[in-house]
């Protein structure tokens, strides 16, 4: 059966990475192409459904997939269409907006289950990237809050939809504030080593560690990027190459494995990646080969940090060792392309991402500013100060 990926126009082994990393089943959405203009937002609502761009298809094409049901938009989290742990985390609340949009229920009791199965169905997306249920959370919280104080049905999910939207609109405000934050801690004239793609698509805009970059770059601290492909799903090299390039950013892009001659050649300064998740003690999940690169940093003495809202912190884990770790399917490993790079049947381990330890990294930047050892202590007042804030926004007490 034909898929919904596939177009005209690009070259062959660049449509077939793309297809063939990022599948092939047939898929309930609708496609539409909007060159130009391309959306300044990675995912939106927009006339009753979910909008995003495509990522699967970046960066040969830009194409925007709608969703207007709740198990769509979980498959589509889960089959990475949108991704990185912000992004993840604002589609969760839309998808909860949507669940209250259609809701048949005739009581707010009723309602309350049926945003219940669909956190549930969201939730379930992704394990790693604790934004997601963050999300969902803080959008069944609200319409409780408002069932227990006797509002309508109606009132519930005209509340969820303005929820979802302010939540997305405070996540490119956040990023704008941990990019100023970050970019104090750049140095000039800095080489900077990134890996994964935690831009404008890994988030609603800007983004968290490339919205460091961004900020340094537009502080005129004359930055340059080491761009790290990130196999196996290559989000570097498809998705961060192409927004620094956007951008005019300058940066090469390389192997994996380059990472470490270029950091013992004293040609990074400083290592910048996002997190899926941050455990209270600051071990920090993130991208495969995040914990390499923080160890090789330290070994070298040059600083690394990790970028994230306190969306991402989850003070409910110790540490990193209870942060659950997605495994993905054998095919993102196996296939380059429409070609096999391995033997038939090869056993297949794809662990989508690792913890570093909190002791390799120099700081954790968030949008309430940087925090430093002892992490216990110093995520934990950012995670409050950030509550607090979300509270007095949507007029409840703090
Ligand atoms: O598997 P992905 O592409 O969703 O992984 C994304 C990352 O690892 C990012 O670094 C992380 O979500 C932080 S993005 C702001």
């Amino acid at each position: 059966m034909a898929t919904p990926f596939a177009s005209e126009g690009s070259s062959l082994s660049m449509r077939a990475l793309t297809g063939a990393l990022l599948f092939s089943r047939p898929y309930p959405i609708h496609f539409f192409n909007p060159s130009p203009p391309m959306s300044d937002r990675t995912v939106w609502w927009e006339a009753g459904k979910v909008r995003m761009i495509d990522q699967r298809l970046l960066p040969l094409d830009y194409v925007i997939a709608d969703f207007d049901a709740v198990p769509d938009v979980a498959r589509a989290i889960t089959e990475m269409v949108v991704r990185g742990a912000p992004a993840i985390g604002a589609t969760a609340g839309f998808g909860m907006a949507l669940a209250a949009q259609q809701s048949r229920a005739e009581t707010t009791r009723g309602l309350l289950a049926d945003l219940r199965q669909a956190k549930e169905t969201l939730d379930a997306a992704r394990p790693t990237a604790v934004n997601l249920a963050w999300a969902t959370a803080r959008l069944l919280l609200l319409a409780e809050a408002l069932a227990g104080d006797g509002a309508s049905i109606e009132r519930i999910q005209a509340a969820l939809l303005v929820e979802a939207q302010r939540l997305a609109d405070q996540d490119v405000e956040i990023n704008q504030r941990m990019g100023r934050h970050g970019a104090a801690v750049i140095p000039q004239n800095a080489n900077i080593l990134h890996h994964c793609n935690t831009g404008s698509l890994a988030a609603v805009d800007i983004g968290t560690a490339l919205g460091v970059v961004r900020a340094a770059h537009e502080a005129n601290k004359n930055i340059h990027v080491w761009v790290d492909e990130t196999r196996p799903r290559l989000q570097g090299a498809r998705l961060t190459a192409w927004e620094l390039m956007r951008d005019g950013i300058p940066m090469h892009l390389i192997a994996d494995n380059a990472a470490g001659l270029l950091m013992r050649q004293r040609k990074v300064d400083v290592v910048l990646y996002g997190a899926d998740r941050v455990a209270a003690n600051g071990d920090v999940a993130n991208k495969i080969g995040s914990y390499k690169l923080a160890v090789v940093a330290k070994e070298n003495g040059i600083p690394c940090y990790s970028v994230v809202p306190t969306s991402t912190i989850d003070l409910d884990l110790p540490d990193g060792d209870h942060i659950p770790i997605e495994e993905r399917g054998w095919e993102e490993v196996v296939m380059v392309g429409d070609t096999q790079i391995a033997p038939d049947d090869v056993p297949v381990y794809n662990p989508a991402f690792d913890v570093t330890p909190h002791r390799y990294l120099t700081g954790i930047i968030t949008e309430e500013g940087v925090c430093y050892p002892p992490f216990t202590e110093s995520l934990a007042a950012a995670k409050a100060r950030a509550e607090a804030r979300i509270r007095a926004a949507q007029g409840r007490p703090l």
